[in-house]
């Protein structure tokens, strides 16, 4: 086995044998002999040891992470308070369900989510129920049974190119793309999809599809993305998550706002909806909550968690390690690194937005905070994928950990303790990879 080395990493990318490596080469044979060919790996990188915003392989390469491994290590790679809080708390405690017995860190986690979340406050009492899981979809898929549970309807909204995860109910309501539906059927029943963004798209939904073929009073849910994610990093025009409450309040649907992506401080704010001043009636965390440990969150205005004991659980959902992890990881966002999240992707979409100008292959930058993208085109000005592929791989190449979402969008989603010379120097491969890619 090789041996991870214990130095500290360089803050930038340090190449040192071709890639992949024979190491890389190596794991990525016994890892193809048996893995699940439904993984969708774009690059061999195969990651050994990570700190910060650095990512070092199996052959001491050194790579400027800006996937944050699917937007999800918050506080950088192996946080040392993160660590220390998983430490100690696994040192104590490793598991004991939190849906049959008590342990202080759930209790001190959900205290923190509810005291932070976008619901009415009351004038006594939590302003939030919360239910802990291990996933974004597992999040989804509860917020869903409990959206029929306590409507007692049926039918969902959701939205083109949005992504709630891949459970059936979750992959029900994703809209993404085929290949994440095609062939999975019979999927859950009564959820339509309409176009994500728009204020034309609500009126259809109101003006046409609630007179002639969904009577809202069927309708328990529409769920959406503040920005969507997986579709592309994608905002809403003005009023559109305005416009969705106003129709939720009218119809006595509950708005779910998927924030597994968009939330734990990434854009700036702990939950993406708060840019946009809505309430919604449930969010669903994931990813980024607990710094890279499987933990995802369901919170609901206080009144609709309605549901009766064992009605809905789960046996490793706020595992107390886990939970450990994201009071930790609540610290730091609170300490900094949602201010950072904000100034940093300020600098990188000015960054972007200078390449725009100079490629004509690159789009406008979008997105708030850390949780931004730009699309790459063809000589036409369409949506160019294959491009967008040999810019990733080439910056792979130099040393710069990128990933891709929606049709041809590259997205940044490093982790929130990036500071400014490593956006630098992220925007200078790619502008290098932009000058010699063809
Ligand atoms: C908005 C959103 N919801 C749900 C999910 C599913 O999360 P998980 O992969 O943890 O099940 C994702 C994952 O990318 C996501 O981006």
């Amino acid at each position: 086995m090789p041996t991870i080395t214990e130095k500290i990493l360089p803050r930038t990318p340090h190449l040192v044998t071709s890639l992949p490596g024979s190491r890389a080469r190596a794991l990525i044979k016994r890892d193809q002999a048996l893995m699940s060919p439904s993984y969708t790996r774009s690059y061999p990188l195969v990651a050994a040891k990570g700190e910060g915003c650095m990512i070092e392989d199996v052959d001491g390469n050194v790579f400027l992470d800006m996937t944050a491994g699917i937007a999800v290590t918050a506080t950088g790679h192996a946080h040392p308070q993160v660590v220390q809080a998983i430490q100690e708390q696994s040192a104590r405690l490793l598991h004991m369900s939190g849906t049959d017995f008590y342990y202080a860190p759930m209790v001190e986690l959900a205290e923190k989510l509810a005291a932070y979340a976008p619901f009415p406050k009351p004038l006594n009492g939590s302003c939030a129920r919360v239910f802990f899981t291990n996933s974004g979809a597992e999040s989804v898929e509860g917020a869903l049974k409990l959206a029929r549970y306590y409507t007692k309807r049926s039918q969902v909204i959701a939205f083109l190119g949005g992504f709630h995860g891949r459970t059936y109910g979750a992959m029900s309501l994703t809209g993404s793309k085929i290949v994440q539906r095609q062939g999975f059927g019979p999927l859950v029943p009564g959820v339509t999809h309409i176009p994500y963004g728009t204020n034309a798209s609500l009126a259809y939904l109101e003006e046409e599809l609630f007179p002639r073929v969904l009577p809202p009073e069927e309708v328990a849910a529409i769920i959406v993305e503040p920005i969507q994610g997986e579709g592309g990093y994608i905002l809403p025009e003005a009023g559109f998550l305005e416009r969705i409450r106003r129709i939720c309040d009218r119809y006595h649907i509950l708005m779910i706002v998927d924030e597994v992506q968009s939330g734990m401080g990434r854009t700036g704010k702990l939950f993406a909806i708060e840019h946009w001043g809505v309430m919604p009636d449930l969010i669903t965390l994931a990813k980024g909550i607990a710094s890279g440990l499987p933990l995802g969150a369901i919170l609901s205005r206080p009144s609709l968690m309605t549901w009766p004991p064992g009605s809905h659980a789960t046996t490793f959902g706020g595992n107390p390690v886990a939970c450990a992890a994201a009071n930790a990881t609540l610290r730091l966002l609170e300490a900094g690194l949602m201010d950072n999240a904000y100034h940093r992707g300020v600098q990188l979409q000015r960054g972007l937005t200078q390449l725009a100008g100079r490629f004509d292959q690159v789009s406008l930058p979008r997105g708030k905070g850390l949780m931004v993208a730009i699309d790459l085109l063809d000589a036409e000005g369409n949506l160019d994928a294959r491009l967008r592929d040999r810019i990733i791989d080439h910056c792979f190449s130099q040393g710069l950990l990128l990933l891709g979402c929606g049709k041809a969008a590259i997205r940044f989603c490093p982790p929130l303790v990036i500071d400014s010379e490593q956006i630098q120097i992220a925007l200078e491969i790619l502008t290098k990879s932009l000058e010699t890619v063809p």
